[in-house]
């Protein structure tokens, strides 16, 4: 089984979408091993996102993703990499496929509601960087 670390983002707490996004993990048979709602700081969001650091839009992403409380999973499930990065769509919300997360529900270019890692190496750094010892293995 894989794990995957996601992070439903302020602009899904905020539109109440949380329960519809979780179900949407439940009807796939994956399972929520480990949750907590935060306000992402500045240091750990930095972190998850310096890939993007140079792009124009990093500003005000960051800016964003430290704004209000964010849900923060570890979800579980066979192939859940590549299984949740289907569910969730293309990272550019007007672009993404109906039936998909982002497809469905966002509304904006960078505030697309969810994060999920892009491979087993990533996960395992996120999962360590937003939970750290208190993660449950299970
Ligand atoms: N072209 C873009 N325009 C605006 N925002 C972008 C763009 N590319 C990426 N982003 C923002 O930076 C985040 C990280 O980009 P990344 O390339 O890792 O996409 P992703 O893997 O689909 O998203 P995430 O890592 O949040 O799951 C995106 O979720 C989005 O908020
Ligand atoms: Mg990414």
């Amino acid at each position: 089984m894989e794990r995957s670390l996601v992070i439903l983002k302020p602009d899904a707490t905020k539109r109440k979408l949380l329960g519809e996004l979780i179900s949407r993990f439940e009807k796939k048979n994956m399972e929520i091993t480990d949750a907590k709602m935060e306000v992402i700081s500045r240091d750990i969001a930095e972190a998850h996102y310096s890939h993007v650091k140079h792009l124009p839009f990093y500003d005000d992403m960051i800016a964003y993703m430290t704004s209000s409380p964010s849900l923060i999973m570890v979800v579980k499930g066979e192939e859940a990499i590549r299984v949740i990065r289907s569910m969730i769509g293309k990272t550019n919300t007007f672009e993404a496929q109906q039936g998909t997360i982002r497809g469905d529900y966002g509304l904006h270019l960078f505030q697309n509601l969810i994060h999920a890692s892009d491979s087993i190496e990533s996960a395992e750094i996120e999962i360590q960087r937003f939970f750290g010892v208190q993660e449950r293995e299970r």
